[in-house]
């Protein structure tokens, strides 16, 4: 039997015993999950049934749960070892990172479409984003289906770029690091820490094994053994296929909503058009493999 088949059969079984109904919502990617209060926190059966929803939608979400952070963080470990981010631990929770944006606080390249972290040997798999205050207009979320994007290229171009490798950077997040000796220490930690790992231009999915584009304007800085201008071009019409709106799916928040994604098969992008509205946000993060 292909393993593939036999690793993705478990998601199915889980779907079907799962005690929630899955809404797909947008074309390619993305589905509303209905009858399950996550507050009562997780069981096996509906932990499998909610990572294989994930798995087969790419992104999910729960509307009106309202969750506390440390039920946040409670359901999240379920999924995996949860991440501490590098960039800004804060508060009582070290998995928790709070996105708090308004006028006086602008957000710092999260609108710049990327899948977390891939300038981590192993990026995360999974994010899981939980809003509190939204504004009254704006400050959604956009996915890309990058499996669909893999697929929409022509199979030759798929050939060409089947082995190639691209190296990834924290680039936009240096501007966090002044020219102060303690911050350009705290740099060099983080720059042996994330030494600028090699990930696969294809990543094929561990589980479904469809095979996704897997790089990203925010982190990947070049392809290997290509000329700079040779790996630019590539990198561009790479880059460009995010925007094709046939592979995005859009959400609309609302207060108390919990979105789940599976970064291994989509990138995304939080549209940055609400000031001087405020928009507070709680994320945890799944720790993930290194892609092949
Ligand atoms: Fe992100």
């Amino acid at each position: 039997m292909n393993i593939n088949v036999a690793k993705a059969s478990w998601t199915q079984a889980a779907l079907a015993a799962a005690p929630f109904e899955v809404e797909r919502v947008g074309r390619s990617l993305g589905a509303e999950i209905h009858g399950l209060d996550l507050k009562k926190g997780l069981d096996e059966r509906s932990f499998r049934g909610l990572e294989a929803a994930l798995i087969e939608n790419k992104v999910i979400y729960l509307r009106d749960q309202h969750l506390t952070t440390a039920q946040h963080v409670e359901i999240s470990r379920w999924f995996g070892a949860l991440e501490v981010h590098p960039f800004r631990p804060e508060g009582e929770f070290p998995e928790i990172m709070v996105l708090d944006n308004h006028k006086d606080n602008p957000v710092l390249s999260t609108d710049v479409w990327h899948s977390d972290t891939t300038f981590r040997a192993t990026p995360t798999k999974y994010t899981i984003l939980r809003s509190q205050i939204i504004p009254r207009t704006g400050g959604d979320t956009l996915w890309c289906d990058m499996e669909a994007a893999y697929n929409g290229l022509s199979e030759t171009f798929r050939a060409m770029i089947g082995g190639l490798k691209a190296r990834h950077d924290f680039q936009n997040f240096r501007v966090l690091f002044t020219r102060s000796d303690e911050d350009q220490k705290r740099l060099r930690r983080m720059e042996e820490l994330y030494p600028n790992p090699v990930h696969p231009l294809v990543r094929t999915h561990p589980v479904t094994g469809a095979k996704c584009i897997y790089v990203n304007p925010q982190f990947t800085i070049g392809v290997e053994g290509l000329h700079k201008d040779e790996s630019d071009v590539l990198l561009k019409l790479l880059f460009e296929q995010v925007h094709v709106p046939e592979y995005q799916f859009r959400f609309r928040w609302t207060e108390g909503a919990i979105v789940f994604w599976d970064n291994q098969s989509t990138q995304h992008y939080a549209a940055n058009d609400y000031y001087p509205d405020r928009r507070r946000m709680e994320r945890t993060a799944v720790c993930g493999d290194a892609p092949v």
